[in-house]
């Protein structure tokens, strides 16, 4: 997709369609009113008879207006006039009618589109942001699923060039954004892409092929894949207790971007990388258990953006870790009771086998001192207690670290990927007690979310660290069922803003 600024006057841009946006009062926006002086149609007689409701996502495409460069005028619906003091609704209803814009341009046959819509009310969408909104609306909305059905693919959208109507003053940054915003798409979809894969084809060692992959792709980006010998010698024993009752090899996986300006100590990424969660002998329920092959979608995650961060070569250095194994019962899986060592030296009593994404989080987290980072961040769908806490639409965060937690809640926020900063004080930690090792791998149903990210918080001491479960918001489940790309966005925006500030 090739995105443009315009910063002319709208009757002479001259694109296949051109969106403009309506009110639910019939209102026209202001870019659709200077259109209307021209067209022999009167948009405005057109929305008030009542052909079109203007509802939030709705489209009405009106051809051969005249005295414009444009051949249709696309009328998106907006709503309601939102409040000015609440900015997120209108940012949300912009995102939509954009991506409703791009649905309906995409579904003909025409090759290029235009957006003159009104900009959301919020200091938070800078120019900038707004180009790489834009670019990442498009690439969700166009974003195909990569099934395996056996039926030839519907031919890709005809759709290439997305014009974006802006202010002369604007034009620059709104360009940058897009390139943030097309690396970002590339990134959340490769995301997806390995997310949706059934956990009979993304196993541990396809993750570690995919990361190799984007090693050939970015010269920034060098990659190493460790296998079974070399977890052992790295006395990961948490990790190896996870991955014995599988048949899969398990795989340890770092992509590493340096930058020749950037001075700093990396930022290291951890993702889980659970390819399929049974729950192990602690075996979950059957229903649902199929998503289980999403619990990866850390790992995903984490691939996904070191793609987008050597796509943008961004001065920073990076380091992505990713910890992949299956999680199967078997006769040689681990049983609850069973009392192993961490790489961190530190004895772990595993009382249920299902809690295993801090197993294998535990040794990543524990690899990651190494690197000296300024930062720690590790997302993991790790526990269902966030989904009850948080439900699907915020990402928990947690952090030893009250100022990075509040920053990746800032950034989410400015990039609509939202996330909410949970507590992580010292009762929680306690929970998790043993009476044989020094810490239990579980404790109770109570604040689950919180004991799972205190655990993790045992391993992690002098580093600065936040952890973000994502089990709510990485996919969706139901008639939707699939990868969502999340936490890509807020993740790229955090970076960015570290990128910047050098
Ligand atoms: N992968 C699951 C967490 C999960 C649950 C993700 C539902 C997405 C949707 C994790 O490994 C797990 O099984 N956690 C247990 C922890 C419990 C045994 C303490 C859980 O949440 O039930
Ligand atoms: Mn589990
Ligand atoms: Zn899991």
């Amino acid at each position: 997709m090739q995105f443009e600024t315009w910063t002319k006057a709208l009757p002479e841009l001259s694109v296949d369609v051109l969106a403009v946006g309506v009110y639910d009062d019939g209102d026209l926006t202001p870019e659709a009113r200077i259109l209307d002086l021209r067209g022999r149609e009167k948009l405005s007689r057109l929305t008030k008879r009542g052909d079109f409701s203007a509802k939030p996502g709705e489209t009405w495409l009106v051809t051969d207006l005249e005295g414009l460069s444009a051949e249709r005028v696309l009328l998106v619906g907006l709503g309601a006039k939102s409040p000015a003091t609440k900015p997120e609704l209108t940012r949300k209803a912009w995102r939509r009618a954009i991506g409703a814009a791009i649905t309906a341009t995409a579904r003909t046959r025409v090759t290029s589109l235009a957006l003159a819509l009104p900009r959301p009310a919020t200091k938070l969408l800078n120019d900038e942001r707004l180009g790489r909104a834009v670019a990442e609306v498009a690439g969700n909305t166009l974003y195909r699923v990569n099934d395996l059905k056996s039926a030839k693919k519907p031919r890709a959208t005809a759709l290439t060039r997305i014009v974006v109507a802006t202010s002369a003053k604007s034009g620059a940054a709104v360009e940058t954004g897009f390139a943030q915003g097309t690396a970002l798409a590339t990134g959340s979809a490769l995301m997806r892409n390995l997310a949706n894969l059934p956990g009979n084809v993304c196993t541990p060692t396809y993750l570690g092929k995919a990361a190799e992959g984007l090693a050939k792709t970015h010269k920034s980006l060098k990659v190493k894949v460790l296998g079974l010998a070399e977890i052992k010698k790295e006395k990961m024993g948490c990790f190896l207790a996870v991955t014995q009752g599988s048949e899969e090899p398990p795989r340890f996986i770092v992509v590493e971007h340096k930058h020749p300006k950037a001075k700093n100590a990396p930022v290291v990424l951890v993702g889980k990388g659970i390819t399929f969660d049974t729950g192990g002998i602690s075996l979950k329920d059957p229903s649902l258990m199929d998503e289980m092959k999403f619990d990866m979608s850390g790992a995903a995650c984490v691939l996904g953006t070191m793609n987008t961060i050597g796509e943008l070569n961004l001065p920073l250095n990076v380091i992505g870790i990713v910890a992949a194994c299956e999680n199967m019962p078997d006769g040689k899986a681990i049983k609850p009771g069973d009392i192993v060592t961490s790489a961190a030296g530190l004895t772990v009593e595993i009382l249920n086998t299902d809690a295993e994404g801090r197993l294998i989080l535990c040794d990543a987290l524990h690899y990651a001192r190494r690197f000296k980072p300024e930062v720690v961040i590790d997302m993991a769908t790790l526990t269902g207690a966030i989904v009850v806490a948080l439900g699907t639409h915020h990402t928990g965060v947690f952090a030893n670290d009250d100022a990075l937690a509040r920053e990746l809640v800032d950034c989410g926020l400015s990039v609509d990927d939202r996330a909410w900063h949970m507590p992580l004080t010292e009762e929680y930690g306690e929970q998790l007690k043993s009476n044989f090792a020094d810490m239990a791998n579980v404790a109770g149903r109570d604040g689950g979310s919180i004991t799972a990210a205190a655990f993790l918080g045992k391993f992690t001491n002098g580093l600065t660290w936040a952890h973000l479960d994502i089990a709510g918001v990485a996919y969706q489940g139901g008639s939707a069922k699939g990868s969502t790309g999340r936490p890509s966005a807020m993740l790229l925006e955090y970076l960015l803003r570290r990128a910047g500030a050098r």
